[in-house]
This record gives C-alpha cells, sequence and structure tokens, in this order.
C-alpha cells in the first residue's frame, strides 16, 4: 500500500449543479481546490461528469455499456467533459496548486488499463503535480464506445496504484439504511454491507438523468476497493471543511459521515 497517496472523485453533483444542463459550481471547486492548495500530500483527483456529461450522454442514449453509439454523440459527450475539465482545472490553477488535465483515453486500451501509464500518474504527484483525469466516453475497439464513470475509474487507479485512502464527494451527508427506518449508516464494513446490501441499493434524485448507476455505482466501487484495503470515505463535498478533516487524518475505515434527507434509498 503506498501510505502517502489518496485519490479523491469529486462528484459532479458537486462540481456542477446537477439540475441545471451545463452549469458548472466554481464556487464548490474553488473551496475543494482551497483545502486541497493547503494539504502538502500526493493526491490524483478525478472527476465526475454531473450536468455536462450526463446530459449529453442521456440526450444521445449513451450508456456504459459498449456499442457503436451516433458519433455526434459521442463528439458532443467528449467534449463538453473536456469543458468541465477545463474548467475544474481553472479554478485549482486559481488557486495555486499545479493541476495537470488528463483524459482516461491515455491510460485505457481497448477499455482496459494500462499499468505504465497508471503509475506514470503516482510519479508525477512527487513534484506536486495533481494528475485530473474525468469520468468520459471511450472508444473500447471496432468503433464501439463506452461512457467510463469516474468511480469505475477510481477503482482501476486503487487497483493499481493501491492508495491509502479514497475519498469520494457527494452532495449528501451520507446514506440511510431504508426509507422506513431511516437510520443514518454512519460506518460499514463488508460483512455489513453483505447483510445489509438489499436495503442499500441506491439512487439519487438529480435532474438532468445519470447514466451510469448514481449512488448503487458508487457503493459497488467503493466495496471493491475497500475490500483490497484502501480506506473509503464518502464526504458531503458541498462542505470544504469535511475534506479538510478527511484529508488530516490518519486511518479510517469505510465510512459514510452523516445523512441527510435528499438521498432516497430504495428497499
Ligand atoms: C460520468 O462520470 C461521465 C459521463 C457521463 C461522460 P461519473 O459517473 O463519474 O459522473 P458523476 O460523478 O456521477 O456525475
Amino acid at each position: 500500500m503506498d501510505e502517502k497517496l489518496t485519490i479523491i472523485k469529486l462528484g459532479g453533483s458537486v462540481i456542477t449543479n446537477k439540475n441545471r444542463p451545463l452549469t458548472p459550481n466554481k464556487d464548490a471547486i474553488r473551496k475543494l481546490a482551497r483545502v486541497i492548495s493547503k494539504i502538502q500530500i500526493p493526491l490524483i483527483i478525478i472527476h465526475g461528469g454531473g450536468s455536462f456529461g450526463h446530459y449529453w450522454s442521456v440526450k444521445y442514449d449513451m450508456h456504459t455499456k459498449p456499442e457503436k453509439y451516433n458519433s455526434k454523440g459521442i463528439s458532443i459527450v467528449h467534449s463538453s467533459m473536456l469543458e468541465l475539465n477545463r474548467i475544474v482545472t481553472e479554478e485549482f490553477s486559481k488557486e495555486n496548486t499545479f493541476p495537470y488535465s488528463i483524459p482516461p483515453f491515455s491510460f485505457l486500451s481497448e477499455g482496459k488499463p494500462l499499468k505504465r501509464k497508471i503509475k506514470e500518474l503516482k510519479t508525477m504527484t512527487e513534484n506536486k503535480i495533481i494528475p485530473i483525469t474525468y469520468g468520459d466516453v471511450v472508444h473500447v475497439g471496432a468503433n464501439t464506445y463506452s461512457i467510463v464513470s469516474g468511480d469505475v475509474l477510481v477503482t482501476l487507479l486503487s487497483n493499481i496504484l493501491k492508495p491509502s485512502k479514497v475519498i469520494f464527494t457527494i452532495n449528501v451527508d451520507g446514506l440511510f439504511n431504508n426509507l422506513h427506518d431511516k437510520k443514518i449508516i454512519s460506518e460499514i464494513n463488508l460483512s455489513q454491507f453483505e447483510q445489509q446490501k438489499k436495503s442499500i441499493i441506491t439512487n439519487t434524485v438529480c435532474g438532468v438523468g445519470d447514466v451510469t448507476g448514481g449512488m448503487k455505482r458508487k457503493m459497488q466501487e467503493a466495496l471493491k476497493i475497500a475490500d483490497k484495503g484502501t480506506d473509503v470515505i464518502f464526504i458531503n463535498g458541498l462542505r470544504s471543511g469535511n475534506l479538510k478533516n478527511v484529508l488530516t487524518q490518519k486511518s479510517l475505515k469505510i465510512r459514510f459521515l452523516k445523512v441527510r434527507n435528499e438521498l432516497l434509498i430504495h428497499d
């Protein structure tokens, strides 16, 4: 395990307004960048699509399943992600950090991770560079494309780089066990999850739709990562103090910090 490396997923619901197409939340991005600028640890950042990538993916009926999608759709989803990535890196630069934008296509081949390229991302962090990659539409072979969620990229990178911590920022404070009891799940471990997984199938409400599986996908990826021994933490990224707290703590089990009502959990 790499004791120093942390991977942070900036959820699309944090960095964009998911109810308004193509609307970034620059204030939220800047506040998170400010926290990160004060922390001297190697970081890799992965951001989601929010009301950029998801908006166009829904319009052109594009999904995670590899298929021959409409070429205009492929092009427009990708350029909307480039645009969002440009906004994210710009806000990070304004806070005196050194972001370096990396399209996922550069470390994937036929949809599979290129180990050597991914290891380079880690090397880059040694010099205060912050590699920033993102969920995107990628070519997986023979004119077949797939929407690759940033959450899946977090797992791919974690498998190879073995960070000590993975932080998912979302727009709520955590999860309920179910809608009936509305009990807060403040911390779970893998064996508990096996018992609870029927009741923590989750979904978030969002205006532009979500083609990569919402909270359920995040949970699935989180559990895969935690299974390999990495601490996974979910925080509300709209409260930037959370990120500061989590980055300065040493070791945490898979944990969901508090819960608020916006999150719908279906039985
Ligand atoms: C989605 O990435 C990328 C596209 C739709 C092109 P994510 O699945 O990581 O996005 P969020 O964080 O849920 O918005």
